[in-house]
């Protein structure tokens, strides 16, 4: 009955994707347990690119059940956009596909309230990915949220509709002096959408714990990343739901024990897009060759990624906080030909040496990072699949990180194709 979490260990984009893609070969199912289309999870097969933002990055596997678990947020219109996309590929969409009912749905006054809120907040705004979702997340634990099983019983879903339309209407003029929304055209779209997503829905949580009860393999696709998480993370500059390894409990409707292993996925140096804190951020040319050199532009919005070093201070919060057994490192192949490669063993704060990683942005955003310096590797590491091709500093480098975080690594990825990859320990045996 193994259940494998696969979770970002940074700001997101560590390429989640492509280690799922991979693990997802051994699983049977392949789970999101949070999040919505803010993610976008890229795999490369040959050289075709495939983008994903709402389905698992299982689905490119023929005969893998798919689920989108009750903790996700749900823009329809755009699930549905993906699903076209993936059909107009050659990919079947089927009985693959099992939403959970219980999921709730990103509404269109969400995009709005965001956006308005982004904008009243000027230099301080979060940058989100303008999706709707922390609004979405906030109907949710308001208990007044839309869930894909409302849409199916349409005279409860108009009076939900009516009522929450009428709210945000109110708020959205109010405070930000913005159009409102018509409840009947959002209706008449919700039940188009409704009536293609209706074959997909049902109970993933029983179908997990049935697969888990045969001793299927499950593999659970973590979105965003631990330091984006809204309790673990750099708060308030994080996303709205548990992006660590303890949400996939929650989001997907089964029991911690049922957890058998969780994997975090590392990116060899940091990235981060939208605002918040960042200490190893790189302002200079390295940053700058780094982002052109590893395509540092995101998935979902196309924004350009802010680059930097390791930090270990927060990583080894994100392995505590995710307890990871193991970790996955990505892009290694980004740092070749480097003289030497920094990592952040810690920071200083106020004259002070601090090596735990602080919980709020404020102290989080003062504090300069005390960096080791190890020997780069001129040699190429670009799609090495084994070990021992690797360059001696480049295995030093990956020794010495699994020494500072207690860990090993899993996996070591050089290169963006699905092949492009070393695998040390299979997760699922
Ligand atoms: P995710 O959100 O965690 O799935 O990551 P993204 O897909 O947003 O960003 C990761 C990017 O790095 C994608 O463009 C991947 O194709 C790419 N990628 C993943 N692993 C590697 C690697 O080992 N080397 C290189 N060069 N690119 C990689
Ligand atoms: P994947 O799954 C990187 C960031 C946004 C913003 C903050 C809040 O591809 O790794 P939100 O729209 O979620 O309310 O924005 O979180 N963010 C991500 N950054 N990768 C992601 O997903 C992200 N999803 C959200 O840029 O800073
Ligand atoms: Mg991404």
């Amino acid at each position: 009955m193994p259940a494998l979490v696969v979770a970002g260990a940074q700001w997101g984009d560590e390429g989640k994707g492509k280690l799922v893609d991979y693990l997802a070969r051994q699983a049977h199912i392949v789970a999101r347990y949070q999040g919505g289309h803010n993610a976008g999870h890229t795999v490369v097969i040959n050289n075709e690119k495939f983008i994903l933002h709402l389905i698992p990055s299982g689905i490119l596997h023929e005969g893998k059940l798919c689920i989108i678990g009750n903790g996700v947020v749900i823009d329809p219109a755009c699930l549905i956009e993906e699903m076209d996309a993936l059909i107009s590929r050659g990919i079947s969409i089927g009985d693959n596909l099992l939403i959970s009912k219980n999921a709730h749905l990103i509404m269109p006054y969400h995009m709005a309230l965001e956006s308005a809120s982004e904008s009243l907040m000027g230099s301080r705004k979060i940058g989100t990915t303008g999706r709707g979702i922390g609004p979405a997340y906030v109907d949710k634990m308001a208990r007044r949220g839309i869930r894909l099983m409302d849409i199916l019983d349409p005279g409860l879903f108009m009076e939900r509709l009516k009522s929450n339309i009428e709210r945000a209407n109110r708020l959205l003029d109010a405070l930000y002096g913005a159009a409102g929304f018509d409840p009947k055209e959002v209706f008449d779209r919700y039940m188009g959408y409704a009536e293609r997503l209706k074959k997909h829905a049902g109970n993933a949580g029983e179908v997990i714990a049935r697969a888990l009860r045969e001793g299927k393999n499950v593999l659970i696709e973590g979105a965003q990343g631990t330091l984006l998480d809204i309790d673990h993370g750099t708060y308030p500059y994080v996303t709205s739901s548990s992006a660590s390894a303890g949400g996939a409990c929650t989001g997907l409707g089964i029991g911690p024990t049922m957890i058998t292993r969780a994997v975090g996925v590392i990116k060899a140096y940091t990235t981060r897009v939208g605002g918040g804190p960042f200490p190893t951020e790189l302002d200079d040319e390295l940053g700058e060759e780094l982002r052109r050199k590893g395509g540092e532009y995101g998935a979902t919005t196309g924004r350009p990624r802010r680059c930097g070093w390791l930090d270990i201070v927060s990583l080894a919060h994100s392995v505590r906080v995710n307890g990871f057994g193991g970790f996955a490192l990505t892009k290694l192949d980004i740092l070749d030909g480097l003289d030497t490669v920094k990592v952040c063993t810690a920071y200083s704060l106020d004259g002070q040496t601090v090596r735990e990683f602080p919980a709020d942005a404020a102290t989080l955003e003062r504090c300069r990072p005390v960096y080791e310096e190890l020997p780069g590797w001129k040699q190429s590491t670009c799609g090495a699949r084994k070990w021992e091709e690797l360059p001696e500093n480049a295995r030093r480098y990956i020794r010495w990180i699994e020494e500072r975080l207690g860990i090993g690594a899993d996996m070591i990825s050089t290169g963006q194709r699905r092949d492009e990859l070393i695998v040390t320990r299979e997760n699922f045996r």
